[in-house]
């Protein structure tokens, strides 16, 4: 059962006509669905219901407050990378009981208002980290809970920009070298290690790369159970691609089973940080084709929505498929559809087959639920786009459009 579907004609999120929402909210205008969310949360959260596991979603792929708090309601915990996000799943209503926080450059303020919200869990990083987060802790009297994120050198055969496992990378402790970081942990005040941490990539489309993750992981916590220290907690980060044209990825229930067969009765809890494969398929950006143009060489549609609303392609070549929300059946020409921005880099999608709409026609960009608003910006002064849930016929305003007043509004 999918929630965005043609009916009639034309596209509907759930049981509201897009184009209903184009005339009410204006483009560019990002669309989620809330029983998309909880579908896939419930998809993905079930898949692991064999083993003891907590899935914390990734705030990062969309952390629109209406979103967390969807998620929220049904229990889920968060992966936070910043300050904010801590504040944002906060006021979501999150358990910080349910809440770990991962990344490489933490800072000091951020650390002492996770402390004081009580959150389960750091994904720690680096020995500085680890030092500076002990130092942090003992001096509000608090113990926090700690797993080193470790580094296994794997290869997740994803875009380089979003591979984060391999030895190169900036992300976690290198495997061969992390002993000792554990050691550490044991040492020093205010940090008790509880578990080890590992996220090796997005948007995979295979559980190979996770299994062997799995397996190097598994060893290396053998290697400190030997040294008497024990880990309760196993997070294997988030990574679980989607379709966004012609990708197969598993399903979660199949990266479910695997992961359930590969650790057999660990006494761990799994802790996963599923982001995209909750959200990107959950949420569509419509846009208004503004002009047409046709050069000697490309036919293209200009669009009202650009880059600084929804840079995935420009940045790491990525497809988004592109429909009519009121498709005329009109023949399909091979078409770039690029924003306003002034770069050549601001493309929605090159040499597209997609029929000759015409200026005032409204597209909709399809799979932009995960990192679209969360990377959009204000880019040459454009306001950012609003965010609209729908859930069944209900229409919630997730964040209401920019205006110019806030474009300036921080600003002498
Ligand atoms: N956990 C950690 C520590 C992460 O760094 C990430 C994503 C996730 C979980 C969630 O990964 P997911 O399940 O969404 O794959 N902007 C890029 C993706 C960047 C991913 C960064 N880390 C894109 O648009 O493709």
């Amino acid at each position: 059962m999918h929630h965005f579907e043609y009916r009639g004609g034309e596209l509907y999120a759930e049981d509201v006509p897009v184009s209903t929402l184009v005339a009410a909210y204006g483009t560019p205008l990002y669309v989620y669905s809330a029983a998309t969310l909880r579908r896939h949360f419930r998809a993905f959260d079930s898949a692991f219901a064999a083993l003891p596991h907590l899935t914390c979603y990734s705030v990062k792929a969309n952390s629109n407050l209406s979103v967390l708090k969807t998620l929220a309601a049904m229990g889920a915990g968060m992966d936070i990378v910043s300050g904010g996000e801590l504040y944002r799943a906060l006021a979501a209503g999150v358990d910080p009981q349910k809440i770990v926080y991962s990344g490489v450059g933490k800072r000091a303020s951020e650390i002492e208002e996770a402390l004081k919200a009580g959150i389960l869990m750091f994904n720690v990083e680096s020995t500085g980290e680890l030092e500076r987060l002990s130092a942090i802790a003992s001096r509000l009297g608090k113990t926090a809970q700690v797993s080193l994120r470790i580094n296994p050198n794997v290869d997740p055969k994803t875009h380089p920009y979003i591979s984060t496992g391999l030895k190169k990378n900036k992300f976690g402790l290198d495997i061969d070298h992390s002993l000792a970081a554990y050691a550490k942990a044991m040492e020093l005040p205010g940090v008790t290690p509880v578990g080890i941490d590992c996220h090796i990539g997005s948007q995979l489309t295979s559980i190979s790369p996770f299994l062997e993750a799995l397996d190097k992981i598994l060893a290396f916590r053998d290697k400190l159970t030997a040294m008497g220290i024990e880990t309760r907690y196993l997070d294997l980060g988030g990574g679980l691609g989607i379709q966004y044209n012609e990708e197969e990825p598993p399903h979660p229930s199949e990266f479910g089973q695997a992961l359930t067969k590969a650790l057999g009765d660990l006494p761990i809890t799994l802790i996963l940080e599923p982001g995209r494969v909750i959200v990107g398929n959950a949420g569509i950006l419509v846009t208004e084709a503004v002009y047409t143009k046709k050069t000697p060489s490309k036919d293209f549609i200009i669009v009202d929505a650009a880059m600084n609303d929804l840079i995935r392609p420009s940045l790491y070549d990525s497809y988004h498929a592109i429909r009519e929300v009121r498709p005329a059946g009109r023949p399909e020409l091979s078409v770039d559809v690029v924003g306003p921005i002034c770069e050549s880099g601001d493309f929605l999608a090159r040499d597209r087959a997609l029929p000759a709409v015409a200026p005032g026609e409204h597209l909709a960009v399809f799979s932009a639920g995960a990192y679209g608003f969360t990377m959009s910006s204000n880019y040459n002064s454009r306001p950012r786009a609003a965010e609209i849930l729908v859930d069944g016929d209900e229409v919630i305003v997730a964040r209401r459009r920019e205006s110019y007043d806030d474009l300036i509004a921080l600003e002498r």
